[in-house]
């Protein structure tokens, strides 16, 4: 099994709410190590440029006021299969449809207020981990 980054954030909702810590068990007892990590609040400018690919949908300014309202936490996760692990256990984006267990299912307000980003494919993975690593700063 090939071993993998993803790139991770714990959105505004769920920082609010002070659930980094249990958020990262979740990753941790998946067996996904949490490689690099920072807190920050993202400027409008960066929230449009990292969600560019939604920019024509209709929720898109709601969605970039959102990830603004708040900190967020970036980080990077690595394991076995990191994309698709993480994306188990984040649960479905609508937190309506994930899987009993899951982030989503456990924490998540709402489709927009949804507690975790997580890269969607290994190639998204390494252009979203640059968005917001230097390489020097994920220790495996
Ligand atoms: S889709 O339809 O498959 O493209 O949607 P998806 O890739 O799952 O969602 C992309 C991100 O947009 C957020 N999203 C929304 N925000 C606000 N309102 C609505 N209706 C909505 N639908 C989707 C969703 O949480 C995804 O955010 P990220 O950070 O990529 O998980």
């Amino acid at each position: 099994m090939a071993i993998e980054r993803t790139l991770s954030i714990i959105k505004p909702d769920a920082t609010r709410r002070n659930l980094t810590g249990a958020i990262n068990d979740r990753f941790e007892k998946a067996g996904l190590r949490i490689v690099a990590q920072k807190r920050l609040r993202l400027t409008r400018e960066m929230a449009e440029r990292f969600y560019e690919v939604h920019k024509e949908r209709s929720f898109f300014g709601s969605l970039c006021d959102f990830m603004t309202s708040g900190p967020v936490v970036a980080q990077v996760l690595e394991g076995e299969n990191a994309v698709a692990r993480n994306r188990e256990v984040m649960g479905a984006t609508n937190p309506a449809n994930a899987d009993e267990g899951t982030i989503r299912k456990d924490f998540a307000e709402s489709i927009e207020a949804n507690s975790v980003h997580g890269s969607d494919s290994a190639e998204n993975a390494a252009t979203e981990i640059a968005f917001f690593f230097a390489e020097t700063e994920i220790v495996g």
